[in-house]
């Protein structure tokens, strides 16, 4: 590994920016390359065996291409499904993007825990393991909602957020039984932090909302620690999809200081 080698972030579109946005600021000189795969778009309503292939198979041949020193999977639904295969085949550190279950288990009062996800990781096991292990003495509600995947990727381009889909959300924890209860909701898709205002205004005062990127930045930098980074070149973000649909991104990688775009 030389000192531009990269931290590779990976998601299935824009929703690692959210973890992006957190691991600037706690390493600023890191050399960083954002990879979407948009042709890929979205992977939470994917079988699982389709996930694991996608994740596996692509973040192979990005490892070969760059060398990164480490990688991070910027998506829960990737993360809960393909972690532990990719952390079997690939001897870098992999960072993963798993619903923090813990931190709004410290966090709610009322003990009732919403968790917006997508299909795909509701259903994991992983978070079946995450409530035993840490929610166990909470109700945790659980919703799918797809419609925020697109709703976020649509709010970067700079078009409007559909309102249907933040209230279908809401509705969704809203209506099970212990609903009203619900005080702190995990966002538990990296899409979901980009909406936050929206959610939050629909969810009304009173409810806190928690996702894992700056804990996936500390564990980023605490792994990265001491090791010496320079920039070779410009950072840079790439996408398995058609270029002409990510040069729309280009003001939300530009917010997240990245100026250049590449076809993987
Ligand atoms: C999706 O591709 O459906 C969203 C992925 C995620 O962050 O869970």
């Amino acid at each position: 590994m030389d000192d531009s080698s990269p931290i590779l972030l990976f998601d299935s579109g824009v929703g690692g920016l959210s973890v992006l946005a957190e691991v600037r600021k706690t390493l600023p000189q890191a050399p960083v390359i954002y990879a979407a795969d948009l042709a890929g778009l979205p992977y939470g309503t994917k079988s699982e065996a389709e996930v694991a292939a996608r994740v596996c198979g692509l973040l192979g041949r990005m490892a070969e291409r760059w060398n990164p020193r480490l990688i991070c999977i910027a998506c829960n639904t990737a993360s809960t499904i393909a972690l532990g295969m990719v952390r079997e085949v690939l001897e870098i550190p992999i960072v993963g993007t798993v619903p923090a279950i813990k931190p709004a288990a410290s966090e709610t009062r009322s003990g009732t825990i919403g968790l917006l996800g997508t299909a795909a990781t509701i259903r994991q096991a992983y978070v079946d393991n995450l409530e035993a292990q840490f929610a166990d003495a909470k109700t945790l509600l659980r919703h799918a909602a797809p419609g925020l995947v697109d709703a976020a990727e649509a709010k970067l381009r700079g078009r409007p957020v559909d309102p249907a889909a933040i209230d279908e959300a809401v509705a969704g924890l809203r209506r099970q039984p212990g609903g009203d209860e619900i005080d702190t909701v995990v966002l538990a898709c990296t899409h979901f932090p980009l909406l936050q205002a929206e959610l939050g205004d629909a969810f009304g005062p009173g409810v806190k909302f928690v996702d894992g990127a700056q804990g996936i930045a500390r564990r980023i930098a605490h792994l990265v620690a001491g090791q010496p980074m320079a920039r070779s070149e410009p950072d840079r973000a790439v996408t398995t999809g058609p270029i002409e649909r990510f040069e729309s991104l280009a003001g939300a990688f530009r917010a997240c200081g990245i100026e250049r775009l590449d076809k993987f």
